[in-house]
């Protein structure tokens, strides 16, 4: 016996308000930032919400031992921080323990979470090892009780994962496993965890994993993730296989930090620079007033806002020396008007998101088309 789901309050509205202002006889996809580790925290939560929001957000992973450990759940905290100011995230959540995924999805309305998602797609060999993450497509009883622990919170569940452990077919057996524990949402990285993600995104099964949603619990949102890069490419995505809800992006949000501006168009360098600026100021707050942040983590950033104009390597080869936020803000104030000058002089557009976007689109039409005529 599954438990039914609460009444999916949360996602009834991220559907709604990714439709609104939109003609209602053509479905619009809502659009999520993918859950990533070390990567999408408060902070950068705040600086995507700024560039281009999305509909939806997903913390990082967090572990639901950690979460209900009274030496551990400190050094968890935060991972699950949420700014006043920011849209509320979905909480994922990751772990083998019913009592432990229960526990800890219990805790996250208190903390002002309306959703919670389950973890089971990581590769990562320590999470595997504990038999969480994409350990439980090889474990599908234990799977479904998690869901069911999860449920205990009153929070609509989610669940993400990858099409198998070692081969993609293996999807036609592990997807209904989830999708009969009646999930507000599935979202599918279309890969094994063999294939990382190193192989291309399977496309190609969409549909099929369309039918079978329909077939099986077609109150369950499907959400498609895998080498999704905008906006523009997740519409193009979603107008070829009709019955996809969602599209999650992950990586894209690196190579471009406007990936999910709803018009896409051009972007200068004082943009760019004023979204750096901004992950500088709130680095320093949620360091100051929520948890400590290691700096060095921050390096990882800079390239998203620094590259494709004249100088980029260089600057961020300098800030790659410093140690602090100010010696960054001070290594800006002192480089960029020259910066700005020769980026004038060569007339260039910092990126063109408008171009970008729309070569991103034709190729992933181009893409369909052609899987279409193979088929
Ligand atoms: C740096 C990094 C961290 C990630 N951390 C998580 C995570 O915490 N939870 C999760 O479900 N997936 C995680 N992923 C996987 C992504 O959510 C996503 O499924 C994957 O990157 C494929 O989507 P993409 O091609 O749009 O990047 C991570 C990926 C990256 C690159």
């Amino acid at each position: 016996m599954t438990q039914s789901s609460p009444q999916p309050l949360f996602w009834d509205e991220v559907v709604a308000n990714a439709q609104k202002g939109h003609d209602s006889s053509e479905k619009r996809p809502f659009f999520s930032l993918a859950p990533m580790e070390a990567v999408t925290d408060t902070i950068f939560r705040r600086v995507v919400e700024k560039a281009g929001a999305p509909d939806v957000y997903f913390t990082e992973f967090t572990n639901a031992s950690s979460m209900i450990h009274p030496k551990a759940k400190f050094s968890v905290q935060g991972r699950l921080a949420v700014a006043e100011n920011e849209t509320q995230p979905v909480a994922q959540i990751w772990g083998s323990r019913p009592e432990d995924i229960a526990g800890a999805a219990k805790l996250l309305p208190d903390m002002g979470y309306r959703a919670v998602d389950l973890n089971m797609g990581c590769p990562d060999p320590t999470v595997v090892k504990n038999g969480a993450g994409s350990d439980l497509i090889r474990h599908q009883d234990l799977a479904a009780q998690l869901v069911s622990a999860a449920k205990e919170s009153g929070l609509p569940v989610s669940v993400k994962t990858r099409l198998g452990f070692y081969d993609p077919m293996e999807f036609r057996d592990w997807l209904p496993v989830i999708l009969q524990q009646d999930v507000a949402v599935l979202t599918v990285h279309l890969r094994s965890r063999k294939e990382m993600s190193k192989a291309p995104a399977h496309f190609e099964l969409i549909d099929e994993i369309v039918a079978m949603r329909d077939a099986i619990a077609p109150n369950t949102l499907l959400q498609i993730n895998g080498d999704i890069k905008s906006r523009a490419e997740g519409e193009a995505l979603a107008k070829a296989h009709p019955g996809v809800d969602g599209i999650m992006i992950g990586r894209g949000i690196f190579e471009n930090p406007y990936a999910f501006e709803e018009s896409p168009r051009q972007h200068t360098l004082e943009e760019s620079i004023a979204l750096l600026k901004l992950q500088l100021d709130l680095f320093d707050e949620v360091n100051a007033t929520v948890t400590p942040k290691h700096f060095e983590a921050l390096k990882r950033y800079f390239k998203i806002y620094l590259r494709g104009f004249a100088h980029a390597s260089a600057l961020r080869q300098m800030l790659m020396e410093t140690h602090a936020t100010d010696e960054v803000r001070e290594v800006l104030d002192r480089e960029l008007a020259r910066v700005y000058a020769a980026v004038a002089a060569d007339q260039h557009i910092y990126r063109d998101n408008a171009a970008a976007s729309a070569e991103m689109a034709a190729a992933t039409a181009a893409k369909l088309a052609r899987e279409a005529a193979e088929s």
